[in-house]
């Protein structure tokens, strides 16, 4: 008898399988995050390159006798039809001067290879998709693997949100557990802060202000979001890419699928009439478990935000229509 219900105590601990499509950075960083995290028995990487996928998982298996015991191999497609949770992070990364949305042509094509062929493995498990425009190409999985929409996941806005409270707490001199505050719509430049409703150790924005003491004027929210959505091409410009952050948010979702959390994250997946938008993938706050997405839930927006919300969808959409999804 399970008296939890589905979150009984054996889904959390039960043995798991993550497959990763793409041995590059995010993915490489991903699994090594992932190894350290004790959440799974056996990763299994798969990339085209097979001199680059080589070198990883020699590398990752070499740093296993310093964590707990798990597997790390070079796999095949096949692979994803045992698999707990199957991750694609393959495809062209943003380059300085490029937009995320740049990627896209390329990237599509990229899918139209891969999708099919986690498809076709049989598998049962989630897709979460990293590869940028992480939104877009969530779609786009969702339609080439023709998956129920809550088994198709994209990282969506979890690092812009991540970084909105990283940076709100360095502001606030408060720990970033405290903060609660969310990034929705695009992964991308059209993405919306929600000030409305972010809250400072449960009191909201503006009534924090007084306990803050900065007195620092309207811009400061200004700056603030400003360098939460520029964050990537700042990265870029300095490093050539990205992928610690995004590694380890990858890693959250992935723990709030394998441990059945029922976290709330904001991840992008296929919206349905939700803030009135249809028919396109983006970020609200979603409650993530071991089977996928579990519910959508609407934040009372104000109506600037609700409007920039829709702008998001609307950036979104074009994009689909130009590649004629
Ligand atoms: C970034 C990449 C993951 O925002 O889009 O760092």
């Amino acid at each position: 008898m399970d008296f939890y219900g589905e979150r009984s105590y054996w889904n959390r601990n039960r043995s798991n399988r993550v497959v990763i499509i793409g041995a590059g950075m995010v993915g490489s960083t991903y699994a090594y995050a992932l190894l350290i995290s004790g959440l799974v028995s056996e990763i299994i990487v798969i990339d085209l390159n097979e001199e680059r996928l080589m070198g990883e998982v020699m590398d990752l298996n070499h740093g296993v006798p310093f964590v707990r015991p798990v597997i790390v191999r070079a796999g095949d497609y096949g692979d994803c039809r045992d698999a707990d949770l199957v991750v694609i992070t393959a495809g062209a990364a943003q380059k300085v001067g490029e937009t995320r949305l740049d990627l896209v042509h390329r990237n599509v094509l990229i899918f139209q290879d891969i999708v099919p062929k986690v498809v076709a493995s049989g598998t049962h498990a989630p897709i979460l998709v990293a590869t940028n425009p992480v939104d877009v190409m969530t779609y786009v999985t969702l339609k080439l693997s023709g998956l129920p929409k809550d088994k198709v996941i994209g990282s969506g806005t979890v690092l812009d949100t991540a970084r909105f409270r990283y940076l709100l707490s360095e502001h606030c001199q408060i720990s970033p557990v405290n903060v609660h505050a969310y990034i929705l719509g695009e992964h991308g430049d059209s993405e919306v802060p929600i000030w409305s409703l972010a809250n400072i150790a449960g009191l909201r924005f503006t009534e924090y202000c007084p306990v803050c003491g900065k007195n620092c004027g309207p811009l400061a929210k200004e700056e603030i979001f400003e360098e939460v959505k520029n964050a990537a091409y700042k990265i870029i410009k300095g490093k050539g890419a990205t992928y610690y952050a995004i590694g380890l948010g990858l890693v959250r979702i992935t723990e709030s699928i394998l441990r059945n959390e029922y976290s709330v994250l904001t991840v992008s997946s296929l919206l349905e009439g939700e803030h009135g938008i249809y028919d396109v993938c983006l970020s609200i706050p979603t409650v993530v478990a071991r089977d996928g997405i579990k519910k959508r839930i609407m934040l009372n927006l104000s109506p600037e935000e609700e409007r920039k919300l829709k702008n998001s969808a609307d950036v979104i959409k074009r994009v689909l229509r130009e590649i004629k999804f």
